[in-house]
């Protein structure tokens, strides 16, 4: 018999689960057992205004289905509000879902600091906030399971959204460090970089696509990564969505080692330029250990080649 995976007993807390993916994290976890912290602002989609009915209609529906859900209408800022809604009602968190997110799309020309305050303060602080409010909890009961959410804009950059950009790289950089300070206490931390029919795309992707991106098809991988038979894959980034799920990892090119001396130019690196961009031999660092070697060994080596007459365009001395 085929079983399906569970999670009765725990308490999973979903951020911006009002609508989108949230809404669908939400409902499955109710569905497989889960106590369900549907937590969600209630604002527009570029964080304006507030209200509890998108929370409320996802509660409504978890409890007509035999559920177990309670809102809240917090905003992620006040992430320890969230996560006491929690402890009250659940006695517990065992997961989190930091899923909450709005657009502020503008030019980087035209940008205005609300605009880039606004979204740091949603996705960073908000993460940072939810989790840290969670963390004493996972600590103490040597479990824990968190979810952070970037973006393929925050990985790859996307015309028009420099603020998200940055604040979505951020989640990657977070997870990183959670993922290192919680493994001693079995908190595992991984970050995703969904695509997924929502408010937030239904303007800038063609209909047939988004058909074909149900908030529902990101759910199976954050599932199976807070299941408690994950025990080992934390501090990764993940694509997923559209039945696509990929991990994806830093890759370090080949690289160039010289001298750290005064023959240390930059015609000394840009003679030996095709090194430091060839991935023909890649590294995939996860630390900066591998680094202190490789520095290590540089003190051991002999003066560079300054390679007086190297310029990028190959035209003049440069040292
Ligand atoms: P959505 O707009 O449908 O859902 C986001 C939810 O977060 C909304 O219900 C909103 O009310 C809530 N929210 C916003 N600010 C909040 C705050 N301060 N506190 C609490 N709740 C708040 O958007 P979607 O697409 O479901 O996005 C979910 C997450 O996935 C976001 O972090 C988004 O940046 C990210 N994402 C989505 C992609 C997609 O293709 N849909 C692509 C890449 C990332």
């Amino acid at each position: 018999m085929v079983q399906e995976l569970r999670f009765d007993n725990q308490t999973v807390v979903v951020t911006g689960a009002g609508g989108g993916l949230g809404k669908a994290y939400a409902l499955f976890f109710a569905s497989r057992g889960a106590n369900v912290v549907v937590n969600d602002l209630g604002g527009s989609f570029k964080g304006e205004g507030a209200g509890t009915k998108a929370a409320d209609v996802v509660v409504d529906e978890i409890k007509k289905a035999g559920g177990k859900a309670v809102a809240n209408y917090d905003s992620v800022e006040n992430g320890e509000r969230i996560i006491q809604t929690a402890i009250d009602n659940f006695g517990r968190v065992d997961v989190l879902l930091n899923n909450a997110g709005i657009l502020r799309d503008i030019s980087f020309k035209n940008m205005k600091d609300s605009d880039w305050d606004l979204i740091n303060t949603v996705h960073i602080k908000g993460a940072y906030k939810c989790a840290r409010a969670a963390w004493p909890h996972f600590r103490k009961q040597k479990y824990g399971r968190v979810i952070n959410t970037a973006s393929a804009a925050g990985l790859f950059g996307s015309f028009g959204q420099c603020n998200y950009s940055a604040a979505k790289l951020a989640q990657v950089g977070f997870t990183e460090t959670l993922a290192k300070e919680g493994q001693k206490y079995n908190i595992l931390c991984n970050v995703i970089a969904p695509i997924a029919a929502s408010r937030m795309t239904e303007t800038v992707m063609p209909p047939d696509v988004l058909a074909n991106l149900k908030p529902e098809w990101v759910v199976p991988l954050v599932a199976a990564l807070v299941h408690p038979s994950n025990t080992t894959e934390t501090g990764s980034i993940f694509e997923a969505g559209g039945g696509h799920v990929a991990k994806l990892r830093w890759e370090r090119a080949k690289g160039l080692l010289l001298k750290a001396d005064d023959t240390y130019t930059p015609g000394a690196i840009l003679k030996k330029w095709d090194s430091v961009i060839d991935f023909s031999e890649p590294e995939y660092p996860s630390g900066p250990a591998d680094m202190v070697t490789k520095l290590e060994n540089s003190l051991k080596m002999g003066s560079n080649d300054k390679g007086e007459d190297i310029r990028f365009d190959g035209k003049v001395v440069l040292v």
